[in-house]
């Protein structure tokens, strides 16, 4: 299986690569990111898409304002790199690991002296945020995996793979790592109006690993739950919070099929993703433009005039999720992140 890399530094630019999701799978394009404000374009635009690539994608961001910053006092290099690692922040609301890489990077500029150690500093903590991120993967993978039966079918939503992460992949990763451990497992990917992320990202990374994956419209999946084909449903999350699992707009209604069928509905995602601050009240979700839903290609699908609602997310209640799987292990509501998060922090154990 391939260990492809989504995201990553370029000493020679120097500045940070990826690969432009919004042209897959008709085009395969390596951009090459030299400023902050292309950076924040290409979150914007989910050209870097994903809750841990966002929260890899944050870190370097912090590093790439640190590097290109000419300032003459530290004091004036400091606030400039705030400055931008706020623009940062604020690009896309919902996913919680794209602050999380921001305030982990900024962290480190803020401790240093001088702008030549801030520049250092804040390379080497986002460079560790990557490396991390592909062995939470595949952490989570092997702790995923033990939960599939030899032979199994999967239902996933959106793309929790190797192109929303540094590679390997949350949801996906299970997938990968239960295959890698010689278990049969088809996929039936949703296909994910209106960006299509299951389509045109999910079909493409697991095709490309020889993994047996068929795509569905998202009206598609009760009815297959009903007629017994899935054995399990498996999500990534933007965001987790001690009530409510934040992903995909599509996501909930899984939850609820899963339930009413008795489908165990599985969540994959690293510890970065949980969020001990704040309940799903006080979580923002990303609502997007009309264009992405009123347009495909050259058509116009919704008459002029009428007005569409485009959540990016949705939030799914915890007493709908079967388990969530962590780098850490697997841990089953009801949820306490507070003392997860520090039980964690010192002993290893979920
Ligand atoms: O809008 P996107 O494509 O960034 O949304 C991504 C998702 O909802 C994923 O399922 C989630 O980030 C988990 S990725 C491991």
């Amino acid at each position: 299986m391939k260990e492809t890399a989504t995201l990553w530094w370029d000493d020679a630019l120097p500045g940070i690569r990826f690969i432009d999701q919004t042209l897959l799978p008709t085009k395969y394009t390596i951009v090459r990111c030299t400023s902050v404000d292309r950076l924040i374009t290409a979150i914007k635009r989910l050209e870097v898409r994903g809750a841990p690539a966002l929260g890899v994608a944050g870190g370097y961001g912090v590093a790439l304002a640190a590097n290109s910053c000419t300032e003459e006092s530290f004091t004036t290099f400091t606030r400039k790199v705030q400055k931008e690692s706020g623009s940062i922040r604020e690009s896309r609301p919902t996913a919680v690991n794209l602050s999380w890489g921001v305030d982990r990077v900024l962290a480190r500029v803020l401790a240093a002296t001088d702008a030549a150690s801030a520049q250092k500093a804040a390379l080497d903590e986002a460079k560790a945020i990557a490396a991390e991120d592909t062995c939470c993967c595949h952490a989570i993978g092997e702790y995923g995996a033990a939960l599939l039966s030899d032979h199994c079918t999967v239902l996933t939503h959106c793309n929790a793979g190797a192109l929303a992460c540094s590679s390997w992949g949350t949801a996906l990763g299970v997938i990968r790592s239960a295959v890698t451990a010689g278990k049969n497992v088809k996929v039936i990917a949703c296909e994910t109006r209106p960006l299509l992320q299951g389509a045109r990202l999910t079909a493409w990374e697991l095709a490309r690993d020889g993994i047996d994956v068929t795509v569905i419209t998202d009206s598609t999946a009760a009815h297959i739950m009903r007629t017994g084909t899935i054995d399990a449903v498996i999500i990534g999350a933007d965001r987790i919070t001690g009530d409510a699992v934040f992903n995909k707009i599509g996501t909930y209604m899984h939850a609820v099929c899963a339930r009413h069928h008795g489908i165990p509905f599985y969540v994959a995602a690293p510890l970065s993703t949980f969020d001990a601050t704040r309940t799903e009240r006080e979580v923002t979700i990303e609502e997007r433009g009309r264009g992405e839903l009123a347009v495909m290609g050259n058509r116009i699908l919704i008459p002029d005039g009428v007005p569409v609602k485009n959540y990016a997310f949705d939030a799914t209640p915890m007493d709908l999720v079967s388990a969530i799987i962590t780098e850490r292990g697997i841990v089953r509501p009801p949820l306490d992140i507070g003392t997860l998060l520090s039980r964690t922090a010192s002993n290893n154990e979920p």
